[in-house]
């Protein structure tokens, strides 16, 4: 008889975590459509387009994955662990799918529209999706290249304007050849502190709750 009551207890325990996953998973059965934001807000993962090749939640859930978001809350949620295997990195290794170091623009297919560097100098503007059709979708052109994805640039101490008249990070194109050279032109790349508060104006504003 207890062991009757056992057996009971497990399949109540197993149908009711069925249960949640279920719940949790809504109309579509699965989480939908998830957009990472940190550390970097580019990332749209679609469950669907997983689904539809055929892997069942269990390829991903919970070896890869838990069934609720806290990726993005954990300090190893980077492109160092997608290389090592982990998360994404799983299945794209160049085995399974393409690999993570491989068509950035794939995944992050939603990169923010301007990067503002404050240090050492506050401030100077870089379109990013201006940039990516100029030169033509080719993430590769600076990625990883001349700007690493495990690095800031303005952790560097070496972002200065000396490393950009050696060819280092903006320097490698604007050399005065394929764009306009470093030496020229200061203002268009230094918005400046009035230019930099003008752009964060309503972020501030915000915070303050007015
Ligand atoms: C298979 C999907 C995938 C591919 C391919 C991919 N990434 Fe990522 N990347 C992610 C995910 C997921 C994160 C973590 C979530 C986030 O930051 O939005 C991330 C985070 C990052 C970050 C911030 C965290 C860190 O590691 O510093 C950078 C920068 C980055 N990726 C650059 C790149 C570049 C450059 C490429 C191509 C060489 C690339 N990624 C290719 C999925 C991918
Ligand atoms: C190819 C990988 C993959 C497969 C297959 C997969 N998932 Fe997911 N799932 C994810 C990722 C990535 C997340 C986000 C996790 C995070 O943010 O920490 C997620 C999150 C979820 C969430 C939470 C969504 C939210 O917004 O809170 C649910 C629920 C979920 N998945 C259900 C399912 C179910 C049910 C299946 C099977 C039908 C499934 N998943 C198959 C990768 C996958
Ligand atoms: C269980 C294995 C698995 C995991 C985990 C996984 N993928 Fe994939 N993914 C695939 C396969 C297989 C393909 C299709 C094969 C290929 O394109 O190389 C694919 C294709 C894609 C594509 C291209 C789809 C299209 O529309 O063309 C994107 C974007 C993508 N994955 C993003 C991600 C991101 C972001 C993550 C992590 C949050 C992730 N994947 C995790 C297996 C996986
Ligand atoms: C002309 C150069 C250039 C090209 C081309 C380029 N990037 Fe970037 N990207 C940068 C710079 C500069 C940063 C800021 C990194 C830093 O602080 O060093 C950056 C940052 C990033 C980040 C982290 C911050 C964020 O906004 O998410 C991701 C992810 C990223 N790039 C993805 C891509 C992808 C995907 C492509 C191609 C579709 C691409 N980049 C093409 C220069 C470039
Ligand atoms: C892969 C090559 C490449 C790299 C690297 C690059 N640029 Fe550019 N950039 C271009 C090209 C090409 C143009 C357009 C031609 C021109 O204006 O001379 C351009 C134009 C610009 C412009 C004027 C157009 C606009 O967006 O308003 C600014 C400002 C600029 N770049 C800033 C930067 C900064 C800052 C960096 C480094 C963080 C950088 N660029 C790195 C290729 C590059
Ligand atoms: C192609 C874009 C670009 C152009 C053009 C440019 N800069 Fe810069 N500059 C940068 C970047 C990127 C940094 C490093 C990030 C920061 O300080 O915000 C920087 C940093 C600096 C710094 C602080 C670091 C150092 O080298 O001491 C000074 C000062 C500076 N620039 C002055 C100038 C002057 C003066 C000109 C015109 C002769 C100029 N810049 C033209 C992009 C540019």
């Amino acid at each position: 008889m207890k062991r009757y009551i056992k057996i009971i207890t497990l399949l109540f325990a197993v149908a009711s975590v069925g249960y949640t996953i279920q719940a949790k998973a809504g109309d579509e059965g699965h989480g939908g459509t998830i957009t990472f934001t940190k550390p970097a807000s580019s990332v749209v993962f679609d469950h669907k387009t997983h689904i539809d090749m055929g892997f069942d939640c269990d390829s991903c859930h919970e070896k890869l994955f838990e069934y609720k978001r806290s990726a993005e809350d954990k300090a190893d949620f980077n492109m160092a662990s997608m290389y090592a295997g982990k998360y994404c990195g799983g299945c794209h290794n160049g085995n399974t799918a393409f690999a993570s170091n491989t068509k950035c623009g794939s995944c992050h297919n939603n990169v923010k529209a301007k990067i503002v560097f404050a240090k050492p100098v506050k401030a100077v503007i870089f379109d990013h999706k201006a940039h990516i059709e100029m030169v033509g979708d080719d993430c590769a052109s600076c990625h990883d290249s001349v700007f690493p994805s495990d690095k800031k640039s303005e952790a560097q101490a070496d972002f200065t304007m000396d490393s950009l008249y050696k060819g280092k990070y903006c320097g490698k194109c604007h050399d005065g050849s394929m764009a306009f050279a470093s030496n020229t032109k200061c203002a268009t790349c230094h918005i400046g502190v009035k230019g930099y508060n003008r752009m964060f104006k309503t972020e501030k504003a915000a915070h303050k709750g007015h």
